[in-house]
């Protein structure tokens, strides 16, 4: 099995950004573990602050992987592009978000990737990526 974890915008400030929302555990620190874990699955990573470079990733794996972990951050709530490349593509996302967008501002509670989306985990902090891992396997 060959999984890829994507994030988007501001995800590589992750320990650093906002500790009271989104941990204080950085990125690389906690896929360290995870891999360990199931070490028995490819599991890839990339991140992107860049819109176009989201969706070029996303096209790339798109027809090669079993399942991609999408964390879109802010273009979540922005990006037709994004969603139209979810669409557009053969392996199933499955959309992750760290907080629970809900309960935040009015605007995150809109997802241009949730209806192409194979399922939707959030609000569970890092382990959102973690569940999504176990969905696939
Ligand atoms: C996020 C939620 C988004 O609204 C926000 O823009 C992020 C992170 C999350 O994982 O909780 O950057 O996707």
């Amino acid at each position: 099995k060959k999984l890829i974890i994507i994030n988007g915008p501001n995800l590589n400030l992750l320990g650093k950004r906002e500790p009271n929302i989104y941990g204080s555990l950085s990125f690389t620190e906690f896929l360290d573990k995870v891999k360990q874990k199931y070490s028995n699955i490819e599991i890839d990573y990339y991140q992107s602050n860049i819109e176009g470079e989201l969706i070029d990733k996303l096209q790339e794996v798109g027809f090669l992987y079993n399942g991609i972990i999408l964390n879109a951050a802010a273009y979540t709530h922005t990006s037709v592009g994004i969603g139209d490349a979810v669409k557009a593509i053969e392996t199933p996302v499955v959309e992750v978000h760290i907080s629970n967008t809900f309960n935040r501002e009015e605007f995150r509670h809109k997802s241009f990737i949730s209806p192409n989306a194979k399922g939707v985990i959030l609000g569970f902090g890092l382990q959102s990526y973690e569940l999504a891992i176990q969905s696939f396997i």
